[in-house]
């Protein structure tokens, strides 16, 4: 899979992808990332890629000509499955999103800034546009990196079986189980028995108990 990943603020972005779990999928050639930055596409001396917006109002507005530039260039490398904007009024993100994405190829993320982008970007270029989640970010790079993370982590060969995805909260719109290691007594707090048992059915047993509990409790809205 090719992430590439288009900003005014590519140094906000660079760590993500500089440690731990994503750093090792890219080493592993199971995801390229690249960073773009907008202003390499700028118009004129100025490295201008935003503008007041027509109409009057505060806050700046992303400029149509540089974003062109930039994923006209990329369109004539490859093709790409999606061109994703990230922005507050888009679908919220969600398990089932993140599972989709990861199936395709190549995908664009536009990260939005200031006032967003001229609407005229969104309706040429943008296939998807996604929130993640209902509160206003500073710009989109933030939202991208947790996006792109969600999907990396499902590729295959990017979690080990201790990681796996398969386990994970909402995989099965299910929240996870309760969690425990060493010590078994910790200042009088105790591991649940049956996880020392070694008794598997009876652990896996409890551990579905435990998850269907705890939806019930914190998120019964999963359960519809
Ligand atoms: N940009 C600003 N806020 C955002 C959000 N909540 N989700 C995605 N992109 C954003």
């Amino acid at each position: 899979m090719r992430i590439d990943i288009i900003t005014v603020l590519p140094e906000l972005l660079r760590s993500p992808f500089e440690a731990s779990i994503l750093k090792r999928a890219i080493e592993k050639g199971l995801v390229e990332v690249h960073l773009h930055n907008l202003r390499d596409y700028s118009l004129g001396n100025y490295n201008q890629v935003d503008d007041y917006q027509f109409g009057g109002g505060a806050g700046m507005v992303l400029m149509i000509e540089p974003i062109d530039k930039c994923i006209t260039d990329l369109q004539v490398e490859r093709d790409y499955d999606e061109i994703i904007y990230m922005t507050p009024d888009g679908q919220t993100l969600n398990q089932g999103m993140a599972n989709q994405l990861s199936l395709k190829g190549n995908i664009i993320i536009l990260c939005g800034h200031y006032k967003g982008v001229d609407q005229r970007v969104r309706d040429k270029f943008i296939t998807k546009e996604i929130s993640i989640g209902d509160y206003v970010l500073s710009g989109g790079e933030l939202a991208a990196a947790v996006l792109s993370d969600a999907i990396i982590r499902l590729l295959p060969g990017v979690l080990n079986d201790e990681t796996s995805a398969l386990t994970d909260t909402f995989q099965d719109n299910l929240l996870a189980p309760p969690v425990y290691t060493r010590p078994r007594d910790y200042k009088g707090m105790e591991v649940p028995e049956v996880l020392l048992s070694g008794n598997f059915p009876e652990i896996e047993k409890w551990r579905e108990e435990q998850a269907i509990s705890r939806t019930k409790e914190r998120r019964p809205d999963l359960l519809e």
